[in-house]
């Protein structure tokens, strides 16, 4: 029984493996570690087995049959929080209870001692950034936890304030793996589990250090979401299986709609009260967006004043291309620089100034030199330039040209004479003169022998051979091979990034 359990499960796991990098997941140990299985001995029966992923489905709002099927299974294997399930289910139950009774104690949690709720028996609380992650400055990351307790503190009774030395109650740090928490909270690199945190009075919320944490864009996953869901956890919250609940176990987008449904308002006021004086502030998801990406900006100007290299080459972009003039363009959140073909780079410039109409953090970018166009692409749609006038009927859905939503890289690819836009494991081509996709396609990207799935961007040389880029990385594509021919670091490899020493250099005496 339970071997052919297990096989049916793994079978499964593979027929997904071959959409995404393989997700490392064991169904057992995945119930073990968010607390549906104990964890004496792993020795489970099939019963127990049935329950633990009947509880799972029923918070993650799954169809509760009991099996392992592949929506299950696919559930497992989305990037989430690393807090344990175990209890929320009983104390959603009884936040329920209490709105419908208005009485605070239902029957006794059954899986947690009868202990009243962990809480804070204060107020105001003071909280501190440990250390700093990789991509993004220390400034937005201060303005994005900022925002991430105002959440909070706008719809409940406590008052936050930042304590940048000395003790804090609450203290938010970047991990890499095991960070002497226990085997368990071990970090498992990008994607899995994205962050955790502890109930109070401890005080203390990780974050895997190998994330690519953003402010804004579709790559990565946003910090200040992140940061807002484990501020959850360190004031006593515990995860909900309502949709739209900051609070759910599962990473969220920063999107139009509220941050904070009425789920998390409930829980933080059962525990601390409503705010005082005051009614509840919730600023909608759209404001507290444009909001972040202005933060980038100013903090991208200001730290370019430091004379060095242009912010991105310590970091990661949303896509590049070069023009005619052999200008390459580097685009991030709502800024771009160029690098000219002598190497001196110029920027951040904002996006909107040269091209306006254009929303941030875009996620490819093509200039083709067949009609002297831009293109870029965001989402369900795509916008096209020339020069900096868009033209008529654009921006257009993706869709009624026949590309993906949200691509990964778009180029113009001279060999084929059309532009080439990737998306996850496929590519699409698209005939620039009929705005459609060119029959027979898409095809598996695995035609581009070498080529990682998910780069950021791609350019070709003057010298005709093609480069594609992924976080710190690059792959050198030679059409005429057609493989990859060499990879490495692009900031220091790469002079015509503009993030060569040398060059900057020269560059700063000029
Ligand atoms: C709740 O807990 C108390 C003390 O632990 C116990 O006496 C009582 O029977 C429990 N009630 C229920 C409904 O389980
Ligand atoms: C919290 O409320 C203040 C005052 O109304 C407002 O300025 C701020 O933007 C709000 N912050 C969030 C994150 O909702
Ligand atoms: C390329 O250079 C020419 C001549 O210097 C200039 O007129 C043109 O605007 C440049 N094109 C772009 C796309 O910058
Ligand atoms: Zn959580
Ligand atoms: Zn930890």
């Amino acid at each position: 029984m339970r071997a052919a359990w297990i096989l049916t499960a793994s079978a499964l796991v593979c027929a997904r493996a071959a959409a995404r990098p393989p997700p490392a997941l064991d169904p057992e140990d995945f119930l073990e570690k968010y607390g549906y299985l104990h964890q004496d001995h792993h020795i489970h029966n099939a019963v127990e087995v049935q329950a633990a992923i009947r509880e799972f489905q029923w918070l993650s709002r799954l169809p509760v049959t009991g099996e392992l099927d592949s929506p299950t299974l696919r559930q497992m294997a989305e990037p989430r929080c690393g807090v344990s399930d175990e209890g929320s289910q009983q104390t959603w139950a009884q936040r329920v209870h209490v709105i419908f009774t208005g009485k605070s104690r239902l029957a006794n949690r059954s899986r947690r001692s009868a202990a009243p709720a962990e809480k804070w028996y204060k107020r105001h609380l003071t909280y501190q950034i440990v250390n700093w992650p990789q991509h993004l400055s220390p400034g937005s990351v201060r303005l994005a936890v900022r925002a991430a307790f105002q959440l909070w503190s706008n719809v409940s009774g406590l008052v936050f304030q930042e304590a940048p030395e000395g003790p804090a109650d609450i203290r938010l740090a970047f991990y890499e793996g095991d960070h002497n928490d226990g085997s368990s909270n071990a970090f498992d690199g990008p994607g899995g589990t994205l962050a955790h945190a502890f109930l109070p009075r401890r005080g203390e919320a990780h974050f895997d250090m190998a994330e690519r944490w953003t402010l804004n864009g579709h790559k990565g996953h946003n910090l200040f979401m992140v940061t807002a869901h484990e501020v959850g956890h360190t004031l006593g919250l515990e995860h909900s299986p309502v949709r739209h609940a900051l609070m759910s176990p599962y990473y969220r987008k920063l999107g139009r709609s509220l941050v904070l449904s009425w789920d998390d308002i409930m829980a933080v006021q059962q525990l601390y009260g409503k705010p005082l004086g005051d009614r509840p502030v919730r600023l909608p998801g759209q404001v507290l967006h444009a909001a972040l990406q202005e933060w980038e900006f100013t903090e991208l100007q200001s730290r370019e004043e430091i004379p060095g290299q242009p912010v991105y080459c310590r970091g990661v972009f949303d896509a590049i291309t070069i023009d005619q003039n052999d200008t390459v363009l580097v685009f991030r959140g709502g800024a771009y620089w160029t690098v000219s073909a002598g190497g001196g780079a110029v920027g951040p410039l904002p996006l909107r100034q040269r091209w306006p109409d254009l929303p941030p953090a875009i996620e490819a970018a093509a200039f083709s030199p067949l009609d002297s166009k831009w293109y870029f692409f965001k989402g369900k749609r795509v916008w096209r330039y020339t020069g900096d006038s868009l033209d008529p009927g654009f921006p257009r859905k993706s869709s009624e040209m026949g590309l993906p939503h949200h691509p990964d890289t778009a180029f113009y690819y001279s060999p084929l004479g059309h532009m080439v836009v990737f998306k996850g494991s496929r590519y699409s081509v698209l005939d620039l003169k009929t705005l459609r996709q060119v029959p027979y396609y898409p095809r598996r990207l695995t035609d581009w022998t070498g080529v990682p799935q998910g780069t950021n961007g791609a350019l070709t040389r003057p010298d005709g051979r093609l480069y594609l880029f992924r976080e710190q990385r690059f792959w050198r594509f030679d059409p005429v091979k057609v493989r990859v021919t060499r990879e490495g670091q692009w900031a220091g490899d790469l002079s015509w990034t503009g993030c060569s020493s040398s060059i900057r250099h020269s560059n700063t005496i000029l």
